[in-house]
Protein backbone atom coordinates (compact mmCIF):
# COMPACT_ATOMS: atom_id res chain seq x y z
CA UNK A 1 0.00 0.00 0.00
CA UNK A 2 1.04 3.59 -0.88
CA UNK A 3 1.75 5.74 2.32
CA UNK A 4 0.83 8.99 1.70
CA UNK A 5 2.02 12.35 3.49
CA UNK A 6 -0.16 14.40 4.73
CA UNK A 7 -0.73 17.38 6.64
CA UNK A 8 -3.38 18.92 8.41
CA UNK A 9 -3.61 22.82 8.55
CA UNK A 10 -6.45 23.44 11.42
CA UNK A 11 -8.21 25.36 14.61
CA UNK A 12 -8.70 22.92 17.06
CA UNK A 13 -12.13 22.64 17.77
CA UNK A 14 -13.79 19.86 19.07
CA UNK A 15 -14.67 18.28 15.80
CA UNK A 16 -11.05 19.25 14.67
CA UNK A 17 -10.11 16.94 17.56
CA UNK A 18 -11.44 14.11 15.98
CA UNK A 19 -10.03 14.48 12.61
CA UNK A 20 -6.45 14.64 13.79
CA UNK A 21 -7.00 11.51 15.84
CA UNK A 22 -8.46 9.94 12.22
CA UNK A 23 -5.52 10.93 10.39
CA UNK A 24 -2.88 9.65 13.09
CA UNK A 25 -5.30 6.11 12.96
CA UNK A 26 -5.23 5.97 9.55
CA UNK A 27 -2.68 3.64 7.92
CA UNK A 28 -2.96 5.06 4.39
CA UNK A 29 -1.58 8.40 4.92
CA UNK A 30 1.74 9.27 7.02
CA UNK A 31 1.20 12.62 9.26
CA UNK A 32 4.18 15.10 8.79
CA UNK A 33 3.27 17.99 10.04
CA UNK A 34 0.08 19.97 11.69
CA UNK A 35 -0.36 23.82 11.23
CA UNK A 36 -2.43 25.88 13.09
CA UNK A 37 -4.63 28.85 12.30
CA UNK A 38 -6.68 31.24 14.54
CA UNK A 39 -10.45 30.29 13.99
CA UNK A 40 -12.80 28.71 16.42
CA UNK A 41 -10.28 30.00 18.97
CA UNK A 42 -7.49 32.15 19.08
CA UNK A 43 -3.87 30.57 17.57
CA UNK A 44 -2.35 30.88 20.93
CA UNK A 45 -4.85 28.31 21.86
CA UNK A 46 -5.39 25.95 18.97
CA UNK A 47 -2.02 25.74 18.67
CA UNK A 48 -1.54 24.18 22.34
CA UNK A 49 -4.54 22.33 21.67
CA UNK A 50 -2.94 20.83 18.34
CA UNK A 51 0.13 19.62 20.69
CA UNK A 52 -1.93 17.92 23.08
CA UNK A 53 -4.30 16.35 21.23
CA UNK A 54 -1.10 14.82 19.27
CA UNK A 55 -0.10 13.74 22.67
CA UNK A 56 -3.17 11.83 23.43
CA UNK A 57 -2.90 10.12 20.01
CA UNK A 58 0.76 9.33 21.13
CA UNK A 59 2.56 11.19 18.15
CA UNK A 60 4.55 13.56 19.80
CA UNK A 61 6.85 13.46 16.91
CA UNK A 62 4.56 15.45 14.66
CA UNK A 63 5.46 18.86 14.38
CA UNK A 64 3.44 22.04 14.95
CA UNK A 65 3.56 25.25 13.94
CA UNK A 66 1.57 27.99 15.25
CA UNK A 67 0.42 29.95 11.56
CA UNK A 68 -1.64 33.07 10.93
CA UNK A 69 -2.96 34.85 13.95
CA UNK A 70 -6.04 37.13 11.96
CA UNK A 71 -7.23 36.69 8.50
CA UNK A 72 -5.52 38.43 5.51
CA UNK A 73 -7.10 41.42 4.70
CA UNK A 74 -10.19 41.91 6.94
CA UNK A 75 -9.35 41.48 10.88
CA UNK A 76 -12.42 40.63 12.86
CA UNK A 77 -12.75 39.73 16.80
CA UNK A 78 -15.07 36.63 16.11
CA UNK A 79 -14.59 33.21 17.18
CA UNK A 80 -16.31 30.44 17.71
CA UNK A 81 -16.39 30.26 21.41
CA UNK A 82 -20.02 29.88 21.41
CA UNK A 83 -19.66 26.35 19.74
CA UNK A 84 -16.84 24.81 20.91
CA UNK A 85 -16.42 26.43 24.27
CA UNK A 86 -13.81 29.18 25.43
CA UNK A 87 -10.84 27.01 25.22
CA UNK A 88 -11.84 25.16 21.93
CA UNK A 89 -12.32 21.84 23.21
CA UNK A 90 -15.88 22.72 25.37
CA UNK A 91 -13.92 23.64 28.39
CA UNK A 92 -12.44 20.58 28.72
CA UNK A 93 -8.95 20.52 27.66
CA UNK A 94 -7.69 19.28 30.95
CA UNK A 95 -9.18 15.53 29.76
CA UNK A 96 -6.04 16.17 26.90
CA UNK A 97 -2.48 15.37 28.71
CA UNK A 98 -0.79 17.92 29.48
CA UNK A 99 1.57 20.40 27.61
CA UNK A 100 4.47 18.90 27.12
CA UNK A 101 6.26 20.85 24.38
CA UNK A 102 7.13 23.60 22.66
CA UNK A 103 5.40 24.41 18.81
CA UNK A 104 8.07 24.20 16.32
CA UNK A 105 10.44 27.17 15.90
CA UNK A 106 9.08 27.28 12.15
CA UNK A 107 5.77 29.24 11.73
CA UNK A 108 3.51 27.57 9.53
CA UNK A 109 3.97 28.42 5.98
CA UNK A 110 7.76 27.75 6.37
CA UNK A 111 6.76 24.26 8.12
CA UNK A 112 4.51 23.23 4.83
CA UNK A 113 7.30 24.58 2.67
CA UNK A 114 9.55 22.19 4.62
CA UNK A 115 8.06 19.01 4.45
CA UNK A 116 6.77 19.84 0.75
CA UNK A 117 10.65 20.62 -0.56
CA UNK A 118 11.85 17.70 1.27
CA UNK A 119 9.14 14.59 0.55
CA UNK A 120 9.24 12.80 -3.14
CA UNK A 121 5.55 11.93 -2.89
CA UNK A 122 2.65 14.22 -3.66
CA UNK A 123 1.89 15.63 -0.31
CA UNK A 124 -2.25 15.74 0.72
CA UNK A 125 -3.05 18.96 2.92
CA UNK A 126 -6.13 18.92 4.53
CA UNK A 127 -7.29 22.72 5.21
CA UNK A 128 -10.14 22.00 8.18
CA UNK A 129 -9.74 26.07 9.50
CA UNK A 130 -10.11 29.45 7.59
CA UNK A 131 -7.25 29.24 4.36
CA UNK A 132 -4.85 31.47 5.55
CA UNK A 133 -2.23 29.74 5.89
CA UNK A 134 -2.78 28.11 2.67
CA UNK A 135 -3.25 31.39 0.88
CA UNK A 136 0.17 32.44 2.28
CA UNK A 137 1.99 29.21 1.53
CA UNK A 138 0.57 29.19 -2.22
CA UNK A 139 1.33 33.33 -2.43
CA UNK A 140 5.09 32.91 -1.53
CA UNK A 141 5.74 29.22 -2.73
CA UNK A 142 4.14 29.00 -5.88
CA UNK A 143 7.21 27.01 -7.27
CA UNK A 144 5.96 24.33 -4.32
CA UNK A 145 2.41 23.87 -5.78
CA UNK A 146 3.18 20.54 -7.76
CA UNK A 147 4.33 19.17 -4.87
CA UNK A 148 0.91 19.40 -3.38
CA UNK A 149 -1.29 16.01 -4.82
CA UNK A 150 -4.53 17.06 -3.38
CA UNK A 151 -5.80 19.78 -1.44
CA UNK A 152 -8.57 18.46 0.42
CA UNK A 153 -11.04 21.78 2.23
CA UNK A 154 -13.66 21.75 4.76
CA UNK A 155 -15.31 24.45 4.20
CA UNK A 156 -18.44 26.60 2.05
CA UNK A 157 -22.20 25.79 1.59
CA UNK A 158 -24.72 25.42 -0.94
CA UNK A 159 -27.56 26.24 0.86
CA UNK A 160 -28.12 28.01 4.05
CA UNK A 161 -24.97 29.28 6.37
CA UNK A 162 -23.70 28.59 9.77
CA UNK A 163 -21.97 32.02 11.26
CA UNK A 164 -24.25 34.19 8.98
CA UNK A 165 -27.50 33.27 7.35
CA UNK A 166 -25.60 32.43 3.46
CA UNK A 167 -21.72 31.85 4.67
CA UNK A 168 -20.41 28.84 6.52
CA UNK A 169 -17.55 29.74 9.52
CA UNK A 170 -14.39 29.00 7.43
CA UNK A 171 -14.86 30.23 4.38
CA UNK A 172 -16.71 33.25 5.93
CA UNK A 173 -13.39 34.05 8.46
CA UNK A 174 -11.36 35.22 5.77
CA UNK A 175 -12.93 34.95 2.58
CA UNK A 176 -9.75 36.57 0.77
CA UNK A 177 -7.99 33.84 1.66
CA UNK A 178 -10.30 31.17 0.51
CA UNK A 179 -10.57 32.99 -3.05
CA UNK A 180 -7.13 32.82 -3.17
CA UNK A 181 -7.06 29.14 -2.79
CA UNK A 182 -10.20 28.10 -4.24
CA UNK A 183 -10.69 29.97 -7.42
CA UNK A 184 -6.77 31.32 -8.37
CA UNK A 185 -5.15 28.23 -7.65
CA UNK A 186 -5.20 25.43 -9.83
CA UNK A 187 -4.17 22.25 -7.62
CA UNK A 188 -6.06 19.54 -7.25
CA UNK A 189 -8.99 20.67 -5.00
CA UNK A 190 -11.74 18.30 -3.14
CA UNK A 191 -14.28 20.98 -1.00
CA UNK A 192 -16.36 19.30 1.60
CA UNK A 193 -19.03 21.73 2.15
CA UNK A 194 -21.26 21.83 5.72
CA UNK A 195 -24.80 21.27 3.69
CA UNK A 196 -22.36 17.61 3.53
CA UNK A 197 -21.17 17.18 6.76
CA UNK A 198 -24.40 18.04 8.20
CA UNK A 199 -26.41 15.47 6.71
CA UNK A 200 -23.49 13.29 8.25
CA UNK A 201 -24.18 14.36 11.62
CA UNK A 202 -23.44 11.01 14.75
CA UNK A 203 -25.94 9.85 17.33
CA UNK A 204 -25.86 9.61 20.61
CA UNK A 205 -25.68 5.60 20.00
CA UNK A 206 -22.97 6.43 17.94
CA UNK A 207 -20.67 8.45 20.86
CA UNK A 208 -21.86 5.69 22.87
CA UNK A 209 -19.78 2.99 20.94
CA UNK A 210 -17.00 5.22 20.92
CA UNK A 211 -16.98 5.98 24.37
CA UNK A 212 -16.47 2.28 24.98
CA UNK A 213 -14.28 1.34 21.95
CA UNK A 214 -10.76 2.95 23.85
CA UNK A 215 -8.86 5.51 25.30
CA UNK A 216 -8.79 7.59 22.49
CA UNK A 217 -12.17 7.20 22.09
CA UNK A 218 -13.46 7.90 25.20
CA UNK A 219 -11.39 11.03 25.40
CA UNK A 220 -13.08 12.19 22.66
CA UNK A 221 -16.08 11.91 23.58
CA UNK A 222 -15.27 13.52 26.73
CA UNK A 223 -14.90 16.55 24.81
CA UNK A 224 -18.15 16.89 23.34
CA UNK A 225 -20.91 17.44 26.20
CA UNK A 226 -20.93 21.51 24.90
CA UNK A 227 -20.79 21.11 21.19
CA UNK A 228 -23.70 18.65 21.92
CA UNK A 229 -25.72 20.83 23.51
CA UNK A 230 -25.21 23.62 20.17
CA UNK A 231 -25.68 20.92 18.05
CA UNK A 232 -29.18 19.91 19.88
CA UNK A 233 -29.89 23.52 19.57
CA UNK A 234 -29.18 23.80 15.59
CA UNK A 235 -30.68 20.35 14.89
CA UNK A 236 -33.45 19.88 17.78
CA UNK A 237 -32.36 16.15 18.26
CA UNK A 238 -29.06 14.54 20.01
CA UNK A 239 -26.99 14.17 17.50
CA UNK A 240 -23.42 16.29 16.62
CA UNK A 241 -21.74 17.45 13.49
CA UNK A 242 -17.99 16.05 12.93
CA UNK A 243 -17.27 18.56 10.24
CA UNK A 244 -13.72 18.06 10.11
CA UNK A 245 -13.26 14.64 10.63
CA UNK A 246 -15.68 14.17 7.15
CA UNK A 247 -12.90 16.06 4.99
CA UNK A 248 -10.63 14.17 7.08
CA UNK A 249 -12.41 10.44 5.69
CA UNK A 250 -11.80 12.31 2.18
CA UNK A 251 -8.05 12.85 2.82
CA UNK A 252 -7.47 9.29 4.21
CA UNK A 253 -9.34 7.78 1.74
CA UNK A 254 -10.17 9.16 -1.66
CA UNK A 255 -13.58 8.54 -2.62
CA UNK A 256 -15.37 7.80 0.22
CA UNK A 257 -17.48 11.01 -0.46
CA UNK A 258 -18.99 11.43 -3.43
CA UNK A 259 -17.80 13.93 -5.60
CA UNK A 260 -19.01 16.54 -8.37
CA UNK A 261 -16.45 19.01 -10.63
CA UNK A 262 -18.45 22.31 -10.34
CA UNK A 263 -16.95 25.86 -10.88
CA UNK A 264 -16.54 27.58 -7.39
CA UNK A 265 -15.80 31.12 -6.78
CA UNK A 266 -16.25 33.09 -3.26
CA UNK A 267 -17.95 36.32 -2.33
CA UNK A 268 -16.07 39.21 -0.97
CA UNK A 269 -18.08 42.02 -0.66
CA UNK A 270 -18.70 43.73 2.57
CA UNK A 271 -22.35 43.10 2.56
CA UNK A 272 -24.59 40.18 3.62
CA UNK A 273 -22.98 37.74 1.14
CA UNK A 274 -19.90 38.02 2.18
CA UNK A 275 -17.90 34.26 2.86
CA UNK A 276 -20.35 32.80 0.69
CA UNK A 277 -19.31 30.10 -1.89
CA UNK A 278 -20.58 30.14 -5.65
CA UNK A 279 -21.30 26.77 -7.01
CA UNK A 280 -22.54 26.62 -10.44
CA UNK A 281 -24.59 23.69 -10.59
CA UNK A 282 -26.11 24.28 -13.84
CA UNK A 283 -24.63 21.83 -16.93
CA UNK A 284 -21.62 23.89 -18.04
CA UNK A 285 -21.67 25.17 -21.53
CA UNK A 286 -19.58 27.82 -23.44
CA UNK A 287 -22.48 29.96 -24.11
CA UNK A 288 -23.35 30.65 -20.47
CA UNK A 289 -20.97 32.94 -18.35
CA UNK A 290 -19.34 31.31 -15.28
CA UNK A 291 -17.29 32.04 -12.81
CA UNK A 292 -14.21 30.44 -10.59
CA UNK A 293 -12.89 27.61 -10.89
CA UNK A 294 -13.56 23.20 -11.19
CA UNK A 295 -13.22 22.14 -7.99
CA UNK A 296 -14.52 18.59 -6.62
CA UNK A 297 -17.42 19.46 -4.25
CA UNK A 298 -18.11 16.79 -1.88
CA UNK A 299 -21.92 16.81 -2.81
CA UNK A 300 -22.94 13.07 -1.41
CA UNK A 301 -21.67 9.92 0.78
CA UNK A 302 -23.23 6.23 1.89
CA UNK A 303 -23.82 8.08 5.31
CA UNK A 304 -23.60 3.79 7.04
CA UNK A 305 -20.20 3.73 5.51
CA UNK A 306 -18.87 6.71 6.23
CA UNK A 307 -19.99 6.15 10.47
CA UNK A 308 -18.48 2.37 10.06
CA UNK A 309 -14.91 4.11 8.79
CA UNK A 310 -14.64 6.35 11.13
CA UNK A 311 -16.35 4.61 14.32
CA UNK A 312 -13.65 1.87 13.27
CA UNK A 313 -10.79 4.32 13.16
CA UNK A 314 -11.39 6.45 15.96
CA UNK A 315 -12.13 3.57 18.04
CA UNK A 316 -9.15 2.03 17.38
C1 LIG B 1 -16.11 24.57 10.49
O1 LIG B 1 -16.05 25.67 11.39
C2 LIG B 1 -15.48 25.27 12.62
O2 LIG B 1 -16.23 25.71 13.69
C3 LIG B 1 -15.36 23.76 12.57
O3 LIG B 1 -14.18 23.33 13.25
C4 LIG B 1 -15.31 23.43 11.11
O4 LIG B 1 -13.98 23.48 10.61
C5 LIG B 1 -17.58 24.24 10.25
O5 LIG B 1 -18.21 25.35 9.70
CA1 LIG C 1 -12.02 23.48 12.14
Amino acid sequence: MTVTPLIIDTDPGVDDAFAIALATASPEVYLCAVTTVFGNVGVEQTTSNALRLLALCDREDVPVARGADRPLVYPHPFRATYVHGSDGLGGRREMLPALSREPDPADAVDLMAGVLRATEQPVTIAAIGPLTNIALLLATHPSLKPKIGRLVVMGGTLGGGNVTATAEFNVWSDPEAARRVLTEEDLPTVLVPMDLTMRCSVDKDWLAQLESAGPVGSTLVSLTPTYLDHYRRVLGREALVLHDAVALAEAVRPGILDCTPLPVDVECSLGPARGVVLADRRAISPDKPTTGRLVELAMDADLAELHRFLLDRLGR
